[in-house]
């Protein structure tokens, strides 16, 4: 589904991602850890052809990311929801608005849109939170707004940046059970972290990076 082969980035002088080989299978639950400035941010961006590599090739279903044209990008980003480390909501729209918007990109019919969206969020707890404003939510309750942003292109993959930075321990489970359901019912999820709640409670097949390498890789043992 994902296949990274000798992919390298560097942002000026800095080496991001070097010599990164890595393959993700249909269904996989990947956990990628490692220190601040490892490269876990730069790796999700470059599969979600946010980023491009300096070296390397990316392959997601079959299609090579680092050669896309522009042009063939949204495409690309339709088979994906990506739950950022920064949410970057829109804090005066409502939370309707926000989770509407990839579909309102796309020229989604507003019939589409309406029923999709409160699937999303009834999915992630916050059917009752429809047309509040984002600005005023609790942080758990924006994190849950970023990841029905994420879902509600029914995308194949789901990656996740640090989905519970800000997030205490109960709400880091409530969290963690929403991606664990998300798995379960099929879409193939890579999330980065740096909590061990998260790593303990998801299970995944881990996947540590350090300076901008693949230290090791439970592939097989999950
Ligand atoms: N836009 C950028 N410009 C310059 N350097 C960058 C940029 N993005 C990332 N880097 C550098 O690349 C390295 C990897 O960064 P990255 O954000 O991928 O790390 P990370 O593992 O996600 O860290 P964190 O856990 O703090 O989020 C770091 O040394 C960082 O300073
Ligand atoms: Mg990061």
């Amino acid at each position: 589904m994902i296949q990274l082969f000798h992919v390298s980035k560097c942002y000026g002088r800095c080496a991001a991602l070097n010599d990164v080989t890595l393959r993700i299978d249909k269904g996989d639950c990947v956990l990628l850890t490692g220190p601040s400035g490892a490269g876990k941010t730069t790796l999700l961006k470059l599969i979600f052809g946010a980023e491009f590599p300096d070296e390397g090739q990316i392959l997601v279903q079959n299609r090579n990311v680092a050669r896309l044209r522009a042009s063939d990008i949204p495409y690309l980003r339709r088979t994906m929801g990506f739950v950022l480390q920064d949410f970057k909501l829109l804090p005066h729209k409502t939370v309707f608005n926000n989770v509407a918007l990839p579909l309102i990109i796309q020229g989604a019919s507003t019939f589409d849109t309406n029923r999709k969206v409160k699937e999303v969020l009834a999915a992630v707890g916050l059917g009752h939170k429809y047309s509040a404003l984002t600005g005023g939510l609790s942080a758990g309750e924006q994190q849950r707004v970023c990841i029905a942003r994420a879902l509600v292109n029914t995308p194949m993959i789901l990656l996740a940046d640090e989905p519970t930075g800000n997030l205490d321990a109960h709400l880091t489970e409530e969290i963690t059970e929403l991606f664990q359901s998300i798995h379960a019912r099929g879409t193939t999820v890579m999330l980065a972290t740096h909590n061990n709640q998260v790593v303990e409670q998801m299970k995944g097949r881990i996947v540590q990076l350090h300076s901008g390498r693949v230290l090791s890789d439970q592939e097989g043992q999950v």
